[in-house]
């Protein structure tokens, strides 16, 4: 009896074997991605697909869980005329110099709200006008002319006033409070808690990666406070900030949803058209963000194991959104279309519907009643309120049954 059960576990290795052996492609086609079943997705295809960016494009994060203070500094019940509660909350780890500054529209509410999460270009003050905002010691220096000449330079990114009033906070914080947005050889921001001596390994954090770090940590915070609805939270950014919440969404299951908005080659775009940008351009210019192994696949794209298809597919089976601009050539709207609908299949398995349209979608003619999303816009590259009236509209279809 013994012998039998051992020779039945010899053959059931090798049947387990060669099912992977056949389930496990090396390389991914750079096309619908088609897959035997959800099971061979969730035990099979999403693991690997998620080693891959992991080791080979942003990088590890460390496992090391720090614990973090929460400081309430501010909070104003009659913001935006009386239509949401602001409040800004400090985000402190030891071993960083300055803290992660979040700052919050929430509308008031019988129940907890639903949310937008996002990483702000260049401080907390720009998203608003409202002079009580603090301005983070990370941010640009003020201008030698005047007081705050930058306060509300991005309000257009950031409609406050139209998010609130239809039923979601927004919560964001500055990039360069997570991580400075340069080369500085990870020597700042949340690099420096754990990697003071070193500079990260090949397959190990770069900064896209460390930003979608501290998104996951204002997570932990919105998962303390009442006033959220902490099921309902979609990660959302423009552009490399893009490229970050569908990284965000990828290791972060919390993530109800993602959003990105012109994130381009590295985000949504598929490398491998090599149309606009090219991995070669982002390892050169911008060498801090991805992890060193990317440098690998400058020029050779046939390399890569998936397409960033890939990194669409990793939010499945939550609703994921890609939209694109006219004018943003440099991004490749096609090629966003084409991995959002190439990643498209992985809903299906879940019955529910991806894109539909086969091609590529006219201007302000969105795709967006499935559970994959996607819009061009007519106009260059930025996030508007137009836009956001479509990640609302999307939101509301998914977080508001
Ligand atoms: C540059 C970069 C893009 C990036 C963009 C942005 O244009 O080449 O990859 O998305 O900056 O973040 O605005």
């Amino acid at each position: 009896m013994k012998q039998f059960l051992y020779l039945l576990s010899i053959v059931a290795g090798v049947a387990l074997f060669s099912s992977n052996a056949v389930a496990q492609p090396q390389k991914y086609e750079v096309g619908p991605l088609k897959v035997e079943s959800r099971k061979a997705w969730e035990k099979v295809h999403r693991p690997k697909i998620y080693n891959f960016f992991l080791t080979e494009v942003f990088g590890r994060q460390p496992e090391q869980k720090l614990k973090p203070t929460y400081q309430t500094i501010a909070i104003d019940d009659k913001a935006l005329g009386g239509k949401a509660i602001r409040k800004e909350v400090a985000i402190q780890f030891e071993g960083m110099d300055e803290p992660m500054l979040v700052l919050m529209y929430i509308p008031h509410s019988q129940k907890p709200v639903p949310a937008f999460v996002g990483i702000n270009f260049k401080g907390n003050h720009q998203t608003t006008t409202d002079p009580a905002i603090t301005i983070s010691k990370n941010a640009p220096k003020k201008s030698e002319l005047g007081t705050d000449p930058e306060r509300g330079a991005a309000v257009s990114r950031w409609p406050m006033e139209m998010i609130v009033e239809a039923g979601y906070a927004v919560v964001t914080v500055y990039r360069g409070d997570i991580d400075p947005d340069f080369d500085d050889g990870f020597k700042n921001g949340v690099h420096q808690i754990f990697n003071s001596q070193n500079k990260p390994k090949a397959d190990e954090w770069g900064t896209i990666s460390a930003w979608a770090w501290g998104l996951s940590r204002v997570m932990d915070y919105i998962e303390t406070d009442k006033l959220f609805d902490k099921k309902h939270v979609a990660v959302i950014g423009h552009s490399r900030l893009g490229k970050t919440a569908l990284w965000a969404a990828a290791t972060d299951n919390r993530f109800a949803m993602a959003i990105s908005n012109d994130s381009g080659e590295g985000g949504a775009a598929l490398s491998s058209r090599r149309h606009g940008e090219l991995i070669r351009d982002l390892n050169k210019n911008f060498p801090h963000w991805f992890c060193d192994n990317y440098n690998k696949y400058s020029d050779r794209e046939q390399d890569l194991m998936i397409d960033h298809h890939g990194l669409v597919a990793l939010v499945a089976p939550r609703p994921v959104y890609v939209a694109s601009a006219t004018l943003d050539d440099w991004a490749d709207p096609e090629g966003e279309f084409l991995s959002a609908k190439y990643a498209s299949e992985v809903w299906t398995l879940y019955g529910k519907q991806g894109l539909k349209s086969e091609s590529m979608p006219k201007p302000e003619q969105p795709d967006n009643d499935g559970w994959v999303g996607y819009h061009l816009r007519t106009g260059k590259h930025d996030i508007t309120a137009y836009d956001w009236a479509q990640y609302i509209k999307f939101a509301d279809q998914h977080f508001r049954k």
